[in-house]
C-alpha cells in the first residue's frame, strides 16, 4: 500500500467492509425452469435442480434438503439444462452468459458469452459436445463444448426463442419462438432452410416423438399440432405427388397451418400436420415436456393443474388396430353382410398413438416441470411451483387410470410469500422472519428453520427480551404473540382498526409502541398472566396503558434510545416528535415530499434519520430538528433504514434493488450491498453489528457480514466506475465482423471486459516484441560495426521471469493463456497495426510446429477479418506466401499423425473386440440406425389398415 492510502485511512473513520455471506429462503425462483438431476449415480428422480436468485440450487426432495449449491456470480439463472451424461449441467443467465457446472464437485469451468440478453432455453447434442441456447434476444447459438468457443450464432427469429430441439440424425436444429415461427436449420452449412409459418400466436414449446420422426408443438391455445417429419433422400421423390401441394395452396384457412410454409421445392425433409391432440386446459401452453426416451408427454399452461399423455409404441398401436379390424369384421358379420359387402375400414388417427392418461392438480400454480421414466413403468414429475414450492408426484402409466400420489413437497426452507419484516435475537443467533401466512426463526449460522409457526399477513415483528417470544404486528391491525419453545401462537390482541404499520420496543424493556393506519399511536405494557387453559403456567401479554391521537395514518414509530422523545412519521410527509413522558408535542421535521417510509434514530439519541419514498434520506439533529443533510439515496423509495449500534452509519434498503451504507456525521456513502434481484422491503441489523439479514420481492433472504477489510472510499468509487464501464460495454453493440456480410449466421461471442483486457495483453506482449526485436537488431549492428562479439543486451524482467523465454515465444504464451471462449473477439478488438508482427509471428510459430492448431485458429480468424487490409499491403505479400505453404504442410502432418492414430485405435478395437467378444458403440449405434430405418418404413406402410 502507497503512502497516500495509509495517509488517507488514518486521516479518515475506518470503514470496515459487509459482504454476502449466504442466500437463503428461497427454496425455488420463478424465472428458471425445474430439471431433475443425477448426484453420483444417486437413484433416478430423487434429486431436481432449481434456480435460486444467481444460484441453482439441488434439492434430495426426499429428504427435502438442499445437497448442492452452484454459485453464480450477480445475474439471476434463467435455465438450466442437465448434460446427457448427467454429469454436468449447463446453467443460463438472465445477462445472457452460459456456465457449465460439473454436479461432481459443483464447480464451473467452462463459461460462455455471446447473447445481449437472458437465456431463454438451452440443449445439449446426444454425445453433450456441443451446446446450442436461444434468448431473449432472439439470437440461437450452437458451442462447441470441447473446444470451448462459439461456433455460429443462427438470426432470424423476430422474439424470443421458446424451444430447440436436435434432429441428431441429421444433424439439423428445429427452432421455436415468441415471433410464431418454427424455423428449421442444417447445422452443415448453417442456415434456415425451412420457416413453418402456420402458428398464429406464440410456440410456446416442442418435443420429438416416434424417433425424431414427429413434432409436437404448443401454442397460445389448447391444441397440440402434431407434424410428421419425412426426411427426402438425395436425388429421390418422395412424399405426395406434385398435384397435392398445388392444392393446398387453394385450400382455406385450416389448411394454410399445414401447406403454405413449404419452401418452393422441399429439401432434406417435409414436415406435414398429422392431426392435433387436445389439451384440457384452455390458456397456453407453459411447459410441453417427455421423458428421456420420449414415451410419455407432459403439459401444463398458467394454472395447477398438469395433463399426461402415453406415446403408444409401434407395436402397441398395431396391435390395437388390429384388435379394432376384428371387432369391425365381426360386426359387418353380425349384421348379416354377404360376400358383396367391402372389408370394413378402420383408419389409424393421432388418438390411437397419443392418449391421455391423467390430468392432476397440484398444490399452487405451476411454473415449471419436468418429468422422466424408472424402468418399473412409473413416471415421475417435479413441478416448480409459483408461491417458492417445489412438489413431485408419482403415476403408475402402466394402470388405466392413474390417479398421481404427490411424493414430496418442499416448503419448509422458505416463505410462499414475500417477508416485509425481520428481526434479530438479542444474542445475535437466530433470525425472524414474517410474511403474508408464515412466521420463521432460523438459526444464524446453520441458516436451518428453527421454527414455523402460522401467522395473520405480518408488517412488523420483534423479539421480545429474553428471546422467548416473539411479536408481530399485522395488516389487519392486530398483535400476535407467539412463544418459541412450545411453536405456539400465545394470543391475538386487536391493536388498532386498519393496518399496525410500526412496532417499537421501549428501551426500558417493559413493553411497546405500536402505529397504525388508524391515525393512532398506541402504548402497551408486558404483562405475566395466568394461562386459562393450563392454570398454574403464566403467559406473556400486552396491556394498552395510552393512546396518542394523531391527524394522519401513522406509518413509523421510534423511541430515543434514551426513551425521552418519541420520533412518529406521518402520511402528510412530516415527522413529529412527541415527549414520551407526557406525550406533549416537541418538533416537526419538514422537508421530505413524500411521505418517510422508515427512521431511526442513533445510539446516543442525537441524530434521527429518514428515509422517504421521495428517494431520499435525510439526517437531522434531534436536539432541534435542524436538517443536517439531505442525500439522494436510492433510484426509488427508500423502504427502510436502521443504524448500526454504537455508531453512527447507517444501512438503507431501496426499492431499486440495493442496500446502501452512509455515514451520518461526514454524509459520505460509503458502499453499496448488490445482490437483490427485486424490491428489497426491508432489512435487520444484529445486535453487535456483524450481521444483516435482507429480504427481498425476490423471495430471497440474504445474509450478510462484517468483515476486517477497510473501505477505502476513493477506491471504492473507482470500483463502481469500473463496474459501470463493464455494464455499458455489455450493452454495447457487439462487434460487427469486417467483411463479413451480417447474415444468418454470425461468429458467436460478444464483447466483454475479458475480451478487452486479453486484447491489451497482446498488444502489450507485441509492444514488449517490437523493443526487444529492436534491441537485438541494434546489439547486432554494434557487433558488426566493432568487428567482435559484444555482450548481450538485458533481457526484458518479463522475459526472465517467463524463464528466459525468447520474445516471439512470449507473445505466443499470452496468445495460449486468453480463454478459448474469448479468442476470436479478443482478436477482433485488436487494432490493425498489431496485425501484422501478429502474422509474422504466425509464421514463425508454424515452421517451428508449435500450437499449430491454435494459431491456424488465429491465423485463419484474421485472415477472414482483415482480407481487405492484408491483401491491400504489398508488405505482407511475402509474409502471406510463405505462411500459405507452411501452414499446408504442417497442417498435412497433422492430419497424417492423426490418422495413424486413427487407425491405430481402429485397430485397438477390432483386437479387443475379436478378444471379449463386445462391440463397441460405433457399429451398435450402426445397428441401432437400421433398426429405425426399418421400422419407418414399416410405419409408412400401416398408416391405412383395409
Ligand atoms: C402455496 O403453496 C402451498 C403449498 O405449500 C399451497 O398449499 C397453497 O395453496 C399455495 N397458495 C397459493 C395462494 O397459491
Ligand atoms: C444453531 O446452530 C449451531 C450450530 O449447529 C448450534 O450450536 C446452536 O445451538 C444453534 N442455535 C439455535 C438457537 O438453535
Amino acid at each position: 500500500m502507497n503512502v497516500n492510502l495509509w495517509l488517507a485511512m488514518g486521516l479518515t473513520k475506518q470503514y470496515l467492509r459487509y459482504v454476502s455471506s449466504a442466500v437463503f429462503g428461497v427454496i425455488g425462483n420463478q424465472k428458471a425452469n425445474i430439471a431433475f438431476v443425477t448426484l453420483r449415480g444417486g437413484e433416478k428422480g430423487r434429486y431436481v435442480a432449481v434456480g435460486a436468485c444467481e444460484h441453482v440450487f439441488i434439492w434430495d426432495v426426499r429428504k427435502a434438503e438442499k445437497v448442492l449449491i452452484l454459485e453464480g456470480k450477480k445475474h439471476e439463472v434463467t435455465y438450466l439444462c442437465p448434460s446427457p451424461d448427467g454429469v454436468h449441467i449447463a446453467v443460463g443467465y438472465e445477462d445472457g452468459g452460459v456456465r457449465i457446472f460439473s454436479l461432481l464437485n459443483g464447480e464451473s469451468n467452462i463459461s460462455f458469452s455471446g447473447h445481449k440478453s437472458a437465456v431463454s432455453v438451452i440443449k445439449y447434442d446426444a454425445l453433450g459436445a456441443r451446446l446450442v441456447t436461444g434468448s431473449r434476444d432472439t439470437d440461437v447459438i450452437v458451442w462447441d463444448i470441447i473446444n470451448e468457443c462459439g461456433l455460429y450464432r443462427l438470426k432470424g427469429h423476430k422474439d424470443a426463442i421458446t424451444q430447440i430441439l436436435f434432429l441428431e440424425s441429421k444433424n439439423l436444429l428445429i427452432t421455436s419462438s415468441k415471433d410464431s415461427f418454427v424455423k428449421w436449420w442444417d447445422l452443415d452449412t448453417q442456415h434456415c432452410f425451412k420457416t413453418m409459418v402456420g402458428h398464429r400466436t406464440e410456440v410456446w414449446g416442442m418435443v420429438l416423438l416416434n424417433q425424431e420422426s414427429r413434432l409436437i408443438t404448443g401454442s397460445a391455445d389448447s391444441e397440440l399440432r402434431a407434424w410428421d417429419i419425412q426426411y427426402i433422400e438425395e436425388g429421390k421423390e418422395v412424399g405426395e405427388p406434385q398435384e397435392k401441394k398445388v392444392r393446398t395452396l387453394l385450400e382455406n384457412e385450416e389448411e394454410d397451418e399445414e401447406g403454405l410454409d413449404e419452401e418452393p421445392e422441399e429439401r432434406i425433409l417435409s414436415c406435414k400436420k398429422a392431426g392435433s391432440v387436445l389439451r384440457e386446459a384452455r390458456d397456453r401452453v407453459v411447459s410441453l415436456v417427455t421423458d428421456a426416451k420420449a414415451k410419455v408427454l407432459a403439459c401444463h399452461g398458467l394454472d395447477a393443474t398438469f395433463e399426461v399423455f402415453t406415446v403408444l409404441s409401434e407395436e402397441e398401436v398395431q396391435k390395437k388396430m388390429d384388435k379394432k379390424l376384428k371387432k369391425a369384421k365381426k360386426k359387418t358379420k353380425s349384421q348379416g353382410g354377404g360376400e358383396d359387402v367391402p372389408e370394413p375400414v378402420v383408419e389409424r388417427k393421432l388418438k390411437d398413438e397419443i392418449q391421455k392418461l391423467a390430468n392432476i392438480k397440484a398444490s399452487s400454480k405451476i411454473r415449471s416441470m419436468d418429468c422422466l421414466l424408472v424402468p418399473n413403468g412409473e413416471m415421475k414429475v417435479a413441478l416448480l411451483l409459483q408461491n417458492n414450492t417445489v412438489e413431485t408426484y408419482t403415476l403408475k402409466t402402466s394402470e388405466k387410470n392413474p390417479t398421481g400420489t404427490k411424493t414430496s413437497r418442499l416448503t419448509l426452507s422458505g416463505h410462499r410469500t414475500d417477508v416485509r419484516t425481520l428481526a434479530f435475537s438479542s444474542d445475535n443467533i437466530a433470525i425472524l422472519s414474517a410474511s403474508g401466512e408464515t412466521v420463521k426463526v432460523w438459526n444464524r449460522s446453520t441458516l436451518q428453520v428453527i421454527r414455523t409457526m402460522g401467522c395473520e399477513y405480518a408488517l412488523c415483528s420483534l423479539f421480545v427480551p429474553g428471546d422467548r417470544q416473539i411479536i408481530l404486528g399485522t395488516k389487519s391491525g392486530k398483535i400476535q404473540i407467539f412463544d418459541l419453545a412450545s411453536g405456539s401462537l400465545l394470543e391475538t390482541t386487536d391493536a388498532h382498526v386498519g393496518a399496525l404499520w410500526s412496532m417499537c420496543l421501549a428501551p426500558d424493556q417493559r413493553g411497546i409502541v405500536t402505529g397504525g393506519a388508524d391515525k393512532t399511536v398506541k402504548f402497551w405494557d408486558f404483562e405475566l398472566i395466568k394461562d386459562q387453559d393450563s392454570g398454574k403456567n403464566k403467559r406473556l401479554t400486552v396491556k394498552h396503558t395510552r393512546t396518542l391521537q394523531l391527524d394522519e395514518d401513522v406509518l413509523c414509530v421510534r423511541y430515543s434510545p434514551d426513551q425521552r422523545l418519541l420520533a412518529v412519521s406521518l402520511l402528510d410527509c412530516t415527522v413529529k416528535i412527541f415527549y414520551t413522558d407526557t406525550l406533549k408535542f416537541f418538533l416537526s421535521l419538514y422537508g421530505h415530499k413524500l411521505p418517510v417510509l422508515c427512521l431511526d434514530i442513533s445510539h446516543d439519541s442525537a441524530l434521527i434519520a429518514t428515509g422517504s419514498a421521495d428517494r431520499n434520506v435525510k439526517i437531522w439533529g434531534l436536539d432541534f430538528g435542524d436538517c443536517h443533510r439531505s442525500m439522494f439515496a436510492h433510484d426509488d423509495s427508500v423502504m427502510f433504514l436502521q443504524f448500526v449500534p454504537k455508531t453512527h452509519l447507517f444501512f438503507t434498503a431501496g426499492k431499486d434493488r440495493k442496500i446502501k451504507q452512509w455515514d451520518a456525521d461526514k454524509f459520505e456513502h460509503i458502499q453499496t450491498l448488490e445482490g437483490h434481484h427485486r424490491e428489497v422491503w426491508c432489512l435487520a441489523i444484529s445486535p453487535n453489528g456483524d450481521h444483516i439479514v435482507s429480504s427481498s420481492h425476490d423471495k430471497s433472504l440474504r445474509l450478510w457480514e462484517r468483515t476486517r477489510e477497510p473501505i477505502i472510499l476513493e477506491e471504492e468509487k473507482e470500483m463502481e466506475r469500473e463496474a459501470e464501464f463493464e455494464e455499458s460495454l455489455a450493452k454495447g453493440d457487439e462487434p460487427v465482423v469486417p467483411g463479413e456480410a451480417k447474415g444468418e449466421a454470425e461468429p458467436a461471442g460478444k464483447k466483454t471486459i475479458e475480451t478487452v483486457k486479453a486484447a491489451e495483453q497482446i498488444m502489450e506482449a507485441i509492444e514488449l516484441y517490437r523493443e526487444e526485436s529492436e534491441k537485438l537488431e541494434e546489439h547486432r549492428a554494434a557487433c558488426k560495426a566493432v568487428g567482435k562479439e559484444l555482450p548481450p543486451p538485458k533481457m526484458n524482467p518479463i522475459l526472465v521471469a517467463f524463464g528466459n523465454i525468447s520474445p516471439s515465444r512470449y507473445v505466443l504464451e499470452v496468445i495460449k493463456k486468453v480463454r478459448s471462449s474469448e479468442l476470436e473477439v479478443s482478436l477482433l478488438v485488436l487494432p490493425f497495426p498489431y496485425v501484422p508482427d501478429l502474422l509474422k509471428l504466425f509464421n514463425g510459430y508454424v515452421q517451428q510446429g508449435l500450437e499449430v492448431e491454435l494459431v491456424c485458429r488465429c491465423l485463419f480468424f484474421l485472415l477472414r477479418v482483415h482480407f481487405g487490409q492484408i491483401s491491400s499491403n504489398q508488405m505482407l505479400l511475402s509474409v502471406i506466401d510463405e505462411l500459405r505453404t507452411n501452414t499446408i504442410s504442417k497442417v498435412r502432418e497433422i492430419r497424417d499423425v492423426l490418422g495413424f492414430n486413427s487407425a491405430g485405435l481402429q485397430f485397438l478395437q477390432r483386437e479387443i473386440e475379436s478378444k471379449e467378444d463386445v462391440m463397441f458403440f460405433a457399429d451398435a449405434t450402426d445397428r441401432f440406425e437400421e433398426k429405425k430405418r426399418k421400422r419407418r418404413k414399416r410405419e409408412r406402410a400401416v398408416l391405412t389398415v383395409t
